[in-house]
């Protein structure tokens, strides 16, 4: 008994419908269709040009290509499983449009180059838009930290007061992760832009093609030259997916401190109505849901890098079908990342900040107490006899529920005689904060400097 298959030349038995879907691909690689035929379009001109098939021959098959193109913007494509993949449902759709003379298409390619170009067009696509949305969501943080270059609040080490900062200070800290992740992803481009088709199966082919044009037609800047990297290498994918996990780990950082800080306990700040749901029972409540959300997801993202890796290990060279698995990971991670970075640039644009309560946290606590030891250092007492002073004082402090800059001068004198009036000045969240002008410090002067470095960041990528 004959098959239908695409490939069914040398098998006589027809599988099973349930065993065919566990193989087949096209409820996910339909994705990849405009791809897919892009990739044939530049295929078939080189055939063409190169005289491998007849230039009428190729006109045929580029035209009926385009119009299955067209069908496809217009929603008009129905794929079926049981032509397995992206590859084969259009050629098949091909076929039916043109008849014989698609099988011509297929001349010195294998899928195993066909979609690893596929792939590498689809992410090459995308990548662009990640670059976009980073742009936007830096911007806002800059415009934010413009905002709050001098609103003071506590800085935090293991969760607990340690020295007044800023809050534009700490959004750009933000800003500076998601400039190494812009770096990333724009790396990224490099091993993503380049061209496997041409390797055929897996060794190249005997038929004399040009590999360049078909890169050229197809924009992509280099091309694989080996024929078995070109179809086993899935770098520019793990590259993303690892871009994509350390991108996500920020963001759910970030998340983290939006979902604390909007409790009634710290009130730091509010997330806006469009970005918080309520309860089904407590009508009181606000909750953070696309915060947790995107902290969340940052969960499947790593997932899917560790599925990726697991497949590629130990996979000889050079095709396996293993290699399938690729697609839905980075498929699925793309629109996590994409969402992800647009709700975050959302919900940061509408952010309510109580500077009040972010500046009352740094004066009802002792996050001055630094302040007051590097005041004796500089008055010539050694630091750590400094800090056991200033422990001392500390102690009393929380013993008498009154903050460092609230004791008597008298008293601080008597643990310290190197002490003057001029502490109370030394004390302030505002004195600690703007002292700190070493480079990368919390100062406001150097925050607003930091900002301007950082806008220029930005107008290079026009
Ligand atoms: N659907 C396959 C994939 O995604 C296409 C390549 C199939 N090649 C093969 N030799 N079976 O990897």
């Amino acid at each position: 008994m004959t098959t239908t298959k695409l490939w069914g030349g040398r098998f006589t038995a027809k599988a099973a419908e349930w065993v065919d879907e566990f193989g087949a691909s096209i409820h996910f690689d339909e994705q990849m269709a405009a791809e897919d035929i892009e990739g044939s379009i530049a295929h078939a001109k080189m055939l063409g040009k190169q005289q491998i098939i007849s230039e009428s021959e190729s006109a045929e098959i580029v035209a009926g290509l385009v119009a299955l193109k067209k069908e496809l913007d217009d929603g008009m494509l129905a794929f079926d499983v049981k032509n397995e993949d992206i590859h084969m449902n259009i050629e098949v759709l091909l076929t039916q449009k043109i008849g014989a003379v698609a099988g011509k298409l297929h001349t010195a390619r294998s899928r195993n180059d066909q979609v690893a170009t596929d792939f590498h067009l689809w992410v090459k696509h995308r990548l662009p838009h990640v670059l976009d949305a980073l742009t936007e969501l830096q911007e806002t943080l800059l415009q934010l930290a413009t905002q709050h270059a001098g609103t003071i609040m506590s800085g935090y080490t293991h969760l607990q007061h340690a020295q007044p900062i800023t809050y534009g200070h700490y959004l750009l800290a933000y800003c500076e992760m998601f400039q190494r992740d812009y770096d990333r992803f724009e790396f990224n481009q490099k091993h993503t832009d380049m061209l496997p088709l041409g390797a055929a199966a897996l060794a190249g082919t005997t038929f004399p093609i040009d590999r360049e044009f078909v890169a050229e037609q197809l924009g992509f800047n280099d091309i694989y030259h080996n024929s078995l990297d070109a179809v086993s290498d899935r770098d520019f994918a793990l590259e993303f997916l690892s871009n994509a996990a350390m991108l996500m780990m920020h963001l759910s950082r970030m998340a983290e401190e939006l979902i604390l800080w909007s409790t009634y306990e710290f009130n730091y700040i509010e997330l806006s109505d469009d970005f918080s749901t309520g309860s089904s029972i407590m009508p009181q409540k606000k909750n953070a849901d696309f915060a947790e959300l995107v902290r969340g997801k940052t969960g499947r993202t790593y997932g899917a890098l560790m599925a990726l890796l697991t497949t590629m290990k130990a996979l000889p060279l050079a095709y396996n079908k293993d290699m399938q698995e690729d697609k839905e990971q980075v498929f699925d991670v793309m629109d996590t990342v994409l969402a992800a970075i647009k709700i975050f640039t959302g919900m940061l644009s509408e952010i309510t900040v109580h500077k009040e309560r972010m500046l009352a946290s740094t004066q009802d606590d002792f996050s001055n107490a630094t302040e007051l030891a590097d005041y004796l250092a500089t008055k010539g007492v050694p630091f750590r006899e400094a800090h056991a002073i200033v422990g001392q004082l500390v102690l009393t402090g929380i013993q008498t529920h009154t903050p460092l800059q609230n004791m008597a001068l008298a008293d601080l004198q008597a643990a310290a005689p190197q002490i003057e009036a001029d502490i109370y000045l030394v004390l302030q969240s505002e004195t600690a904060v703007n002292r700190r002008t070493s480079i990368g410090g919390t100062a406001v002067a150097n925050v607003q400097k930091e900002i301007a470095r950082q806008y220029k960041n930005l107008e290079a990528r026009q």
